[in-house]
């Protein structure tokens, strides 16, 4: 449980918000829990035809809470970070349901990588995406390794993942991973015009569709598990330690 995510089932769609304003909704352990909770209880429930992440306005998230990355880096336990984490992005290789994304704001790390798992994504026209792990000392995750080029071709995922390049609304749409950009502030709304569409589609064959389209689970699964290898070593690197105190020193010096 945690005051940090809220749960709705609204119009036959799970709405599923990110809700810890004071810090950009930075992904907490406990938020990945109920996250991956939130979406593994929605399978088995037919009226729930499609799932909405949603960071409400304004932010979409920052990322993993980079506190608990830096308790990993000095942690002799390996688990801190891939228990919550890993139960999230398991969730998402797993599920079954079309999935929406409603981006107001920025999208880091995580907050970006989850989209590639999405079926239809809505940005506000002021959000930006980024996947600054290469600054942090660390490699992608949630398979975006794998997705992110098969998505927008080798070279934007070069600059996004290699080079750390940060893409607004309008180039995520040209990337091919964002439907649609809207004004700031109307994206949940648009995802829920998009969720009752699709609910009023044919289930089986939406789900029987979207199945055709997407890889297949186990090759998701594997590129999960190989990042998450080269991840946990990178957490206890020197890169990752400087990039995680610069971080929290920078508003001492400010
Ligand atoms: N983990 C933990 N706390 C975070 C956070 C994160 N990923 N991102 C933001 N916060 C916190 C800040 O420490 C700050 O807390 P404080 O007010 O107690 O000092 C608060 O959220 C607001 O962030 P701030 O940096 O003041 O906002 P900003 O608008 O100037 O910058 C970001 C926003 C997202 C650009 C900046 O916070 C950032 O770069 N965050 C780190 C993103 C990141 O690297 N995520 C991991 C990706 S793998």
């Amino acid at each position: 449980m945690t005051d940090h995510l809220i749960v709705t089932d609204e119009d036959n769609a799970r709405i599923i918000t990110m809700r810890r304003p004071d810090k950009k909704n930075a992904l907490t352990q406990d938020m990945y829990f109920a996250m991956a909770d939130a979406i593994n209880s929605a399978q088995s429930d037919p009226d729930i035809r499609s799932i909405v992440i949603s960071g409400g306005a304004g932010v979409f998230t920052a990322g993993n809470d980079l506190e608990d990355f830096a308790k990993a880096n000095t942690s002799n336990d390996d688990s801190a970070r891939p228990m919550a984490a890993t139960q999230f992005l398991k969730a998402l290789a797993d599920n079954e349901k079309p999935l929406i994304g409603a981006v107001d704001g920025i999208a880091v790390g995580v907050g970006t990588t989850m989209l590639f798992h999405c079926d239809y994504v809505v940005a506000g026209s002021t959000a930006t995406f980024s996947t600054p792990f290469i600054h942090l000392g660390l490699v992608p995750e949630a398979a975006s390794s794998l997705l992110a080029p098969r998505v927008m071709g080798h070279q934007r995922a070069f600059s996004m993942l290699v080079m750390g390049r940060t893409v607004t609304a309008e180039e995520a749409r040209e990337a091919g991973f964002v439907n649609a950009v809207v004004a700031p502030g109307h994206t949940e709304t648009e995802a829920r015009k998009i969720a009752r569409e699709i609910g009023g589609l044919p289930k089986d064959a939406v789900a029987l569709t979207r199945k055709l389209l997407k890889p297949p689970r186990e090759d998701v699964v594997r590129r999960m598990d190989e990042e998450s290898h080269h991840f946990g070593e990178r957490l206890k690197s020197d890169e990752a330690r400087n990039a995680f105190s610069a971080f929290f020193a920078r508003k001492k010096k400010a």
